[in-house]
């Protein structure tokens, strides 16, 4: 809405509660919108973009006729001029950002940002079309070939809600969460950008397995076996039984099954630990403290790994403490102009 002339508009980051490094290849995910989030104030106008950030140095100055988004200074700008160069906007945007979302700590903040900016910049289109486009910004921005779970959990977000998205199809179905049931997540401290970790390299692994035997959504045990090069088989094998296990977590999250939930979230970072190393030895001994923790239901790695955040379901209520930094988070309702339906 604009009062005044001034638009303020809000987004969510993300949790996920399964389906890691499947996004890539048309996999199935699991993530919750989280009542945390980046909100951005300011008026359209002018030729230019200047956002200032509460928490990030440096304003994010440029032309709304930006080029290349990797020549901006300061980085977090790159994700505003990504945004700026797939919206197109007619006017420029004078703003500040501020987020109540720990930045770079794997919880979405750049989607957040990205989202919450296209919003106030007057991007129109339903919510998967602002997810499209703000992916784009972010892969132009980072460089990373990300999938588009982040943006599209941002934008699309149901309240108490995870959303079972197909990433084929980019159906979204909401699956309530129990209300005897609550989202912990948990700061390893440990930080990597995601251009600097070897996401690309495992995206590369996922693609030379698929040139081998087709699309990974629909690949068997069986097509994985002919898969010649043993780490790119288990690459594969990650992505093919987690795929599984998010319509496992779905449907034990439907009944109330909390042994399922347990096993599911524990195989999953298993798999993610083994199969397609992406964690540490800090995730791997926060996930070990979490579920030998009375009251946790189950716990794993969330998002890409490399660090960043731990994710537990947990009986309501329930005291945790790991000594790490903690969030008990809920699900949100997805990425709005301040004052919209
Ligand atoms: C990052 C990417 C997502 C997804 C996750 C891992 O958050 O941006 O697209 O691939 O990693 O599940």
């Amino acid at each position: 809405m604009r009062v005044g002339g001034t638009v303020r508009a809000w987004a969510p980051g993300r949790v996920n509660l399964i389906g890691d490094h499947t996004d890539h290849t048309g996999g199935l995910v699991l993530p919750i919108a989280i009542d945390l989030g980046t909100t951005i104030t300011g008026e359209r106008a002018g030729r230019t973009v200047q956002l200032t950030s509460a928490s990030e140095p440096g304003a994010a100055v440029m032309p709304v006729d930006i080029g290349d988004p990797m020549t901006v200074e300061p980085r977090w700008g790159r994700y505003v001029a990504g945004v700026v160069s797939e919206v197109h906007p007619s006017t420029g945007f004078t703003g500040t950002v501020e987020t109540t979302l720990p930045v770079g700590a794997g919880l979405s903040s750049s989607a957040a940002l990205e989202v919450a900016f296209a919003l106030a910049l007057g991007f129109e289109g339903d919510p998967l079309d602002l997810a499209q486009v703000c992916q784009r910004a972010e892969q132009r921005a980072s460089g990373v070939p990300c999938g588009i779970m982040d943006q599209l959990a941002s934008a699309a977000g149901v309240q108490d809600h995870a959303l079972r998205i197909d990433c084929t199809t980019l159906a979204v179905d909401p699956v309530p969460i129990p209300d005897d049931l609550e989202v912990v997540v948990v700061d390893s401290g440990e930080r990597r950008a995601l251009a600097t970790s070897a996401y690309a390299d495992r995206a590369e692994a996922c693609q030379a397995a698929q040139a081998e035997v087709g699309p990974l959504r629909s690949a068997t045990p069986h097509d994985l076996a002919q898969i010649g090069d043993t780490t790119v088989r288990r690459r594969a094998r990650h992505v093919v039984t987690e795929n599984e296990r998010v319509d496992a977590l779905a449907e034990a999250l439907r009944t109330g099954d909390r042994r399922a939930v347990h096993d599911l979230m524990v195989d999953s970072h298993s798999s993610l630990r083994a199969d397609f190393e992406v964690s540490t030895p800090r995730l791997d001994a926060l996930v070990a403290s979490l579920t030998a923790l009375d009251g946790v239901v189950g716990a794993r790695l969330t998002g890409a790994g490399f660090g960043g955040c731990v994710v537990a379901l947990v009986e309501r209520d329930a005291p945790i403490d790991v000594g790490a930094p903690q969030w008990r988070v809920r699900a949100s309702r997805g990425a709005h102009l301040e004052g919209a339906p």
